[in-house]
C-alpha cells in the first residue's frame, strides 16, 4: 500500500525524497507529495498522479535538508490533490505521512472539530497531524508518543516539526517501517528500496516501536519510552536489481528472470546423492518433521495459488494431508490449531497484512508457523517460527510472476525432503530431483516462444471474458492464469477446474468467450480433452497449453502453445509461464500500464 520516506542529512532533501518515492511507487500510485523543512518552515508540494507528475511541479533547487514524502494508495477519501499526503496540523508546523488505516479516526476527528480544529481532507491520516499538534510542547517525540496512544488501527508514520529541523520521528504498528543508517544522513522508509541508492545499513522497526532520528543518529524506544537496542542489518540486494535493466518494464524483466530465480531458489538445497532436499532455517529437527501429521498453508493472491499447488504436492509426494486457505478468512474464523500440524505463511513481500495477522492469530493459539517469503527482513519472516527465503530478488511489478515459481520450488524441495523421510523410494526421489533440476532450462524453452504467445494474445485481446481451465495440480495454475489476465489487462477472467464447467460456467460459452485449457500428459489428460470437446461443441474458442508432440490436443484446439514434457507433478512451472506471457502481451496490446495496473498496489498492508 502507500509508500513513505523520510530523510535528514547533508543532501538536498527533495532530490532524495523524489528518488525514494520513485522506487516506492509500486506500493501505491494515485497521488504523491513531499514536505521539506527550511528556515523553521515546512514547504509542501503534492498532487494527484504519479511521481513524474509530482516531480514536474517541485521547483528546481527546492532547498532544505530534511523532509518526508508519500506515494498514496487511497483508502479514505477520493484521489485528488488535497487528500494527497503529507498532511499538516492547523498551525502548519507539524507534517506527517502515514501508511495504514486509523480505524477510530472519525471519533477523534469529531472531538478535534468540536475543539475548533479545521480539517482540510477526507483522509483518516490528517487526524494524526492534528493530534500531534495538540500535544506538542517543544518535543516532537513526546507529542507523537501521546498522539499514537489514542490511535486504533494500523500505521507506519513519519513526522517532522518546523521548529525542530533535522529531526524526524517514526512509529510503527502493523505497517512496515525501516530505518536507513548512512554517513551523516538517516532515512526512514516503508521498505529498503526507498533508501538503497544511499545506504545498505538498515534497522527493521517492530510494531510498538518509536524511532527518534536526527542526522547524527537514532534512538529506538517502546510506547512507554523504554529504550530498545536495535541491530543494524546489511541488505544484500544490488541497486541494479531494482532497475529495469534494459527491459521495457519490470513485469517483462521478472518473467524472463525466472530460469535464474528458480535456479537460485534451488541452489545448495538439492542433495543428489540422497535424492532429497535440504532447507536450512526451518528450525525443526528430523524427529519433529517426522511427527508432522498435517500441513496447512495460509496466503493471499498469487501466493495462495502457490500454496494450493503445494497442498497437492504434500499429499501426492509425502502423503501428508494438506490444505491451503486464504489468510483473510483464517483470521476471523477462530481457527482450530491441531496437534502436529505444521503451518506455512506464504508471501512474496512478507508484509501482506491478511497473512501476517492470520499468522499471529495461529501463533497465539500455539501453532508453529513457517514463512515462505522473498523480501529478506520483512515482517512475516521476522515473526515466523522459521522458514525459507525464496531468493527471487526484488519483485517490483504489481503482478507477481517470478515469486510464484520460486515459492513453488521451495515447496517442491520441502515436499521432496518430507517424502524421502517417509516412504518415497530413492529411485522416485531421483526422478523428481532430476525433473526439478531440468526446470530452469525448460522454462527458457517456454520463454523462447514469446513471439508466438504475443501473436496469440493479440488475436484474443478483444475478448471481454475468458475461462482458464485445468485439473489436479494444474487447477491452481488455471486460477493464477485468470488472476494474471484480469489484474493487468482488466479482461474478466475466471479460473475453474475443467471438470466444473458443466456445473455452471459452460453457460457462458459462446464464440466471444475463449477457454484456455491446461493439458499436461498426466492421468487426467483424457478427461480434460473431453471438456475441450464440450466447449468446441458449443462454438467456444479453445486455446490449449499442451505437451510437445500432443497432436490430438493440437487438432482439437483453435490455438496451441506447446511446452516441454516433464514429470506430471512438475507441470505447474511450465504451464504458468505461457499464462504470464499471455496476460502480459494482452495487457500491452490493450495499452495498459502493466507494472502499475489500476486500483492495485504491490504490498497490501491494509485489511
Ligand atoms: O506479497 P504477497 O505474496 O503476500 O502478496 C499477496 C497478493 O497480494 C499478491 O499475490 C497479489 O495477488 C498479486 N498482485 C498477484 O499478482
Amino acid at each position: 500500500m502507500c509508500g513513505i520516506i523520510g530523510y535528514c542529512g547533508d543532501k538536498n532533501a527533495s532530490t532524495v525524497l523524489l528518488e525514494g518515492l520513485k522506487r516506492l511507487e509500486y506500493r501505491g500510485y494515485d497521488s504523491a507529495g513531499i514536505c521539506v523543512g527550511i528556515d523553521k518552515a515546512l514547504k509542501i508540494v503534492k498532487c494527484k498522479g504519479k511521481i513524474k507528475d509530482l516531480k514536474a511541479i517541485v521547483p528546481e533547487n527546492f532547498p532544505g535538508n530534511y523532509g518526508i514524502g508519500h506515494t498514496r494508495w487511497a483508502t479514505h477519501g477520493e484521489v485528488n490533490d488535497v487528500n494527497a499526503h503529507p498532511h499538516t496540523d492547523g498551525s502548519g508546523k507539524v507534517a506527517i505521512v502515514h501508511n495504514g488505516i486509523i480505524e477510530n479516526f472519525q471519533t477523534l476527528k469529531n472531538k478535534l472539530q468540536r475543539e475548533g480544529h479545521e480539517f482540510r481532507t477526507e483522509t483518516d491520516s490528517e487526524v494524526i497531524a492534528h493530534l500531534i499538534g495538540t500535544f506538542y510542547q517543544g518535543d516532537l517525540e513526546k507529542a507523537v508518543r501521546e498522539a499514537i496512544g489514542l490511535l486504533k488501527g494500523t500505521y507506519g508514520i513519519v513526522c517532522v516539526h518546523a521548529d525542530e529541523p533535522n529531526r524526524m520521528i517514526g512509529a510503527r504498528n502493523g505497517s512496515p517501517l525501516v530505518l536507513g543508517v548512512g554517513e551523516h544522513e538517516m532515512f526512514l522508509g516503508s521498505d529498503v528500496t526507498a533508501m538503497m541508492a544511499y545506504t545498505k545499513q538498515v534497522v527493521y522497526l517492530e510494531d510498538g516501536e518509536i524511532v527518534d532520528v536526527t542526522d547524527k543518529g537514532f534512538r529506538t524506544s517502546d510506547y512507554d519510552d523504554r529504550e530498545i537496542a536495535k541491530e543494524i542489518d546489511h541488505i544484500d540486494w544490488e541497486l541494479q536489481q531494482i532497475e529495469k535493466d534494459g527491459f521495457p518494464n519490470f513485469m517483462e524483466k521478472e518473467i524472463f528472470e525466472q530460469p535464474e530465480s528458480i535456479r537460485r531458489c534451488m541452489s545448495g538445497r538439492l542433495d543428489t546423492e540422497l535424492a532429497t532436499g535440504h532447507l536450512g532455517g526451518l528450525n525443526l529437527s528430523s524427529k519433529e518433521l517426522l511427527e508432522v501429521e498435517r500441513v496447512k498453508i495460509i496466503a493471499a493472491g498469487t501466493s495462495y495459488h502457490a500454496g494450493m499447488v503445494a497442498s497437492y504436492l504434500m499429499e501426492s509426494m509425502a502423503r501428508i494431508p494438506a490444505s491451503a486457505e486464504l489468510a483473510s478468512e483464517v483470521r476471523y474464523r477462530n481457527p482450530i490449531v491441531e496437534r502436529n500440524s505444521l503451518y506455512f505463511a506464504v508471501s512474496q513481500s512478507g508484509e501482506t497484512i491478511d497473512t501476517l495477522f492470520a499468522m499471529r492469530e495461529l501463533q497465539r493459539k500455539g501453532a508453529r508457523v513457517l514463512g515462505i517469503c522473498n523480501v529478506v527482513g520483512s515482517t512475516i519472516p521476522r515473526e515466523s517460527d522459521g522458514g525459507v527465503y525464496i531468493h527471487s530478488g526484488p519483485e517490483i511489478a504489481v503482478a507477481s510472476t517470478k515469486a510464484f515459481t520460486s515459492q513453488l520450488m521451495a515447496f517442491y524441495i520441502f515436499a521432496l525432503s518430507m517424502a524421502r523421510m517417509r516412504d518415497m523410494s530413492y529411485e522416485t526421489g531421483h526422478t523428481l530431483l532430476d525433473g526439478m533440476k531440468a526446470i530452469p532450462d525448460q522454462v527458457v524453452r517456454v520463454l523462447e516462444q514469446k513471439n508466438a504467445i504475443r501473436d496469440l494474445a493479440m488475436k484474443y485481446s478483444s475478448s471481454e471474458n475468458f475461462l482458464f481451465l485445468g485439473r489436479g495440480i494444474n487447477y491452481p495454475v488455471a486460477l493464477e492464469g485468470a488472476l494474471k489476465l484480469k489484474e493487468i489487462s482488466y479482461i474478466h477472467a475466471e479460473g475453474y477446474s475443467a471438470a466444473e464447467i458443466k456445473h455452471g460456467p459452460i453457460a457462458l460459452i459462446n464464440e466471444q468467450t475463449p477457454s484456455l485449457f491446461l493439458v499436461p500428459d498426466d492421468r487426467l489428460r483424457e478427461k480434460v480433452i473431453s471438456n475441450m470437446k464440450e466447449i468446441k461443441a458449443r462454438q467456444g474458442k479453445v486455446i490449449a497449453v499442451a505437451v510437445e508432440g500432443d497432436e490430438e490436443v493440437g487438432d482439437i484446439a483453435d490455438d496451441t502453445i506447446f511446452i516441454p514434457s516433464t514429470h506430471e507433478l512438475l507441470y505447474p512451472f511450465l504451464m504458468v509461464v505461457p499464462l504470464q506471457l499471455f496476460a502480459y502481451y494482452t495487457a500491452l496490446d490493450l495499452g495498459r500500464n502493466v507494472d502499475q495496473p489500476r486500483n492495485l498496489a504491490k504490498s497490501v498492508t491494509v485489511e
